[in-house]
């Protein structure tokens, strides 16, 4: 697997989120304790901090998105920074252009932050290694989505305090999930124990080795978990069948409230969308009292505005010098935020 993380890149003292892999303890904090201070920006009347004037992020989606798309570009206004979408369709790559080609011409007009989606893993590696702006990966085929397991572990602090000890039960296509990836990094690094439950083809034995429990049968997977977050089946990036059908994977992994009774009473359920209903998950668990998905949604506005300020804003000074009011009080904030 490649190694990407929160890293200076080659070409300059830039600094990039490119997974969760690498990234400390102290940072994953300082991100969450940032994109804390900054959800009541959107409770706000006017719902805008000057913080990035004058800053441009581009965000490149090479692959199809609702949420992400549309909350890095909220986070990028909600920010004041310039914010200007490409597309596959739209961009020079439907004419042949190669991803490095058009990410060159993108730098060559002095965007702060690369914020990219693309279907094959290391895209965003390859970027932050070849262009002069900080670089945020949005999700980079099975590979890793750092901001959707970053806001996931925020809404889950929120929910539960510490994270320390908390049994996280992650369910579904494990094996293409660059959700599952991340959120294994974030979570085992804050001390939460991860489970994970799936069909054994989605699910190989070598995920083992990333320090998680394998439960192949889900009401066993369920038993006792604080957390539990269910998964797309992801047949895009399936290059075969992994299973009869989409009955049967439902009759053996869909999230019902029987099954969830087995769960904590105060369990919390999530799912990073898009969702489908009566496969992954029952519309009784999705619209029910234990279902923190729209929270979790509201969280990634905060979590990408803290990730793009963290990445834009040079340093210490870039804390105690800006308008934030929180964040320059609390004792885990430091210089920089890279790992
Ligand atoms: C992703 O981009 O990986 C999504 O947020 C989860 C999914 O597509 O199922």
């Amino acid at each position: 697997m490649m190694v990407c993380s929160w890293r200076k890149s080659r070409v300059s003292e830039r600094r990039h989120l490119l997974g969760l892999a690498h990234v400390s303890a102290e940072d994953l904090v300082l991100l969450l304790d940032t994109a804390e201070s900054l959800m009541e920006v959107s409770e706000r009347d006017v719902k805008k901090l000057p913080t990035l004037r004058g800053k441009t992020v581009i965000n490149l989606f090479m692959e199809n998105s609702t949420r992400t798309r549309i909350s890095f570009e909220i986070a990028a206004k909600r920010l004041s920074a310039d914010s200007i979408n490409i597309s596959a369709s739209s961009s020079s790559m439907s004419k042949g252009e190669t991803l490095a080609d058009t990410a060159r011409n993108l730098a060559a007009m002095s965007p702060d932050a690369i914020v990219v989606r693309h279907p094959a893993a290391g895209a965003a590696r390859l970027l932050a290694d070849i262009v002069d702006c900080s670089i945020v990966n949005a999700g980079d085929g099975w590979h890793e989505h750092p901001t959707q397991a970053l806001l996931d572990i925020l809404t889950i602090r929120q929910h539960k305090g510490a994270l320390s000890g908390l049994v996280v039960t992650i369910v579904g296509d494990i094996l293409h999930s660059r959700v599952a990836r991340s959120n294994i990094y974030g979570l085992k690094t804050l001390g939460a124990r991860v489970r994970l439950s799936g069909p054994p083809t989605l699910l190989p034995p070598e995920f083992a080795e990333l320090g998680v429990e394998i439960f192949y049968d889900l009401a066993e997977a369920v038993a006792e978990s604080d957390v539990v977050m269910m998964l797309r089946i992801q047949r895009e990036r399936q290059g075969q069948n992994y299973f009869p059908s989409l009955d049967e994977y439902a009759h053996y992994y869909c999230l019902t409230e029987e099954i969830l009774a087995e769960a904590k009473p105060d369990v919390i359920i999530l799912h990073p969308g898009p969702m489908n209903r009566g496969i992954e998950i029952s519309s009784g668990v999705a619209d029910g009292p234990y279902s923190v998905m729209m929270n979790q949604v509201s969280n990634g506005v905060a979590m990408r505005m803290a990730v793009l300020y963290q990445l834009i804003v040079p340093g210490a000074d870039g804390i105690r010098g800006s308008e934030l009011a929180q964040p320059v009080s609390h004792p885990l904030l430091r210089a920089g935020g890279e790992g």
